[in-house]
């Protein structure tokens, strides 16, 4: 079988069937401090977050609102259930007794309330603190306060737990990354959830703000987490040309994947930017199904209550959603394919390319690792010929929401 694409900017998966494959592992040299996992999974995660909509604006009600889009859409029904709340939530301040406590003008009902609306409508609550002294935008300068979890451990993780907290996004937000020290730290959250008694899926994030490293790729995270970043922030762009350690445009995280990985952790690609002005169809497509290839998580940061169908059917689309959910290895790289074996014996394969002029794409069944008898195109999803378009690169500010519908 041939599989041939002429498109620019263009990508195209196809299920075909095929045997298993296993997972690499890397290991660094680091002793991990012993202990379980509040949550066992390494299920990509999938739902929204409020970081590139809204940034340090994020409210209750915009969180409720996008919440509701997400049932109303069908997107929860195809899995997007996990709403986080991401930097700025709290107030700057912690309380007294050196409590969390949310941003009483932006949460006025505070943070269980939010937890009881999601999981009234049967999502999931997720929420963002960092092991450091700072979060990431306290870090930058652009919020107030120095509340990171830093010796709160046990008692934010207790906070979080009796809001009904689902999920905790956990981002270093520090300039060094001794990798002893971020494992240390990241157990340390590790450790005070798990006491909680409550079930917390925990995704970490060793890259924000580390000076001249990305280092969420290079250890082995497992024991820690259930899931890890392993590229640095992505914005609304194909390309930024800041290069690997500035914010990067979906085109270059493709680049550097498929990031290396370990079983029993989700390899995390950052949010998707679709639905965003400065991301074209073709990219939008080429994200969320390259995302999946990899089985990244899917987080949707876009406007929910005003997106268009085309960006609600992508992002709820079947094939692609069972890719990235399936338990597999990611995808690897094969001649011009990005092929990833399913666990129940199909291949799906993709083809990426955003050179100016149409080229031609192609794979034999046998190039791609397929041995059996002639295979069965099970499904092929691709995008019409369009230039590619190059993004607003760097001049994206994520706290100016511009989202197209
Ligand atoms: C870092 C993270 C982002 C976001 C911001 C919040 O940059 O990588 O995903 O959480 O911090 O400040």
């Amino acid at each position: 079988m041939n599989i041939r694409r002429s498109a620019p900017a263009a990508v195209a998966v196809v299920a075909l069937v095929a045997a298993t494959a296993t997972a690499s592992v890397s290991h660094a040299p680091v002793r991990y401090p012993p202990g379980a996992k509040a949550a066992d999974t390494a299920v990509p995660l999938m739902g929204w977050n409020s970081w590139n909509l809204f940034g340090c604006n994020v409210n209750e009600h915009d969180v409720e609102a996008e919440a509701d889009a997400l049932v109303s859409s069908g997107l929860a029904a195809r899995g997007y259930r996990t709403v986080t709340v991401d930097d700025c939530w709290f107030d700057p301040r912690r309380a007294p007794d050196g409590s969390l406590r949310a941003d009483p003008q932006r949460f006025p009902h505070g943070m269980a309330a939010l937890g009881r609306f999601l999981h009234a409508r049967g999502l999931r609550f997720g929420i963002y603190e960092s092991p450091n002294a700072r979060t990431c935008a306290q870090f930058a300068g652009t919020y107030r306060g120095s509340t990171g979890s830093l010796g709160h451990e046990t008692q934010d993780a207790r906070t979080f737990a009796s809001w009904g907290v689902d999920f905790l996004k956990y981002d270093w937000c520090a300039t060094d990354s001794d990798p002893q020290r971020q494992v240390n730290a990241f157990a340390r959250m590790r450790d005070a959830l798990r006491a909680t008694g409550r079930s917390i899926v925990y995704a970490i994030n060793p890259n924000s703000d580390v000076a001249g490293a990305v280092p969420g790729p290079t250890v082995d995270w497992s024991p820690l987490a259930n899931q890890v970043r392993t590229t640095n922030d992505v914005i609304p762009a194909w390309r930024t040309r800041l290069g690997r350690l500035g914010d990067q445009g979906i085109g270059e995280a493709l680049e550097q994947a498929p990031a290396p990985t370990t079983p029993g952790v989700a390899s995390d690609m950052d949010m998707l930017v679709v639905g965003f002005i400065g991301v074209s169809p073709a990219e939008a497509r080429t994200q969320v199904a390259m995302w999946s290839m990899f089985g990244s998580p899917l987080i949707a940061t876009n406007d929910i209550t005003r997106m268009s169908t085309g960006i609600s059917k992508l992002l709820g689309d079947p094939l692609l959603i069972a890719i990235d959910q399936d338990p597999s290895a990611p995808a690897r790289r094969v001649g011009q394919a990005w092929v990833r074996r399913l666990s129940d014996g199909r291949l799906a394969v993709a083809f990426v390319d955003d050179s100016p002029r149409p080229v031609r794409l192609g794979a034999t069944p046998s190039a791609l690792g397929w041995t059996g008898p002639a295979p069965t195109v099970a499904g092929a999803w691709g995008a019409p010929p369009r230039p590619a378009s190059r993004g607003s690169g760097p001049n994206w500010r994520r706290t100016t929401p511009r989202c197209s519908s």
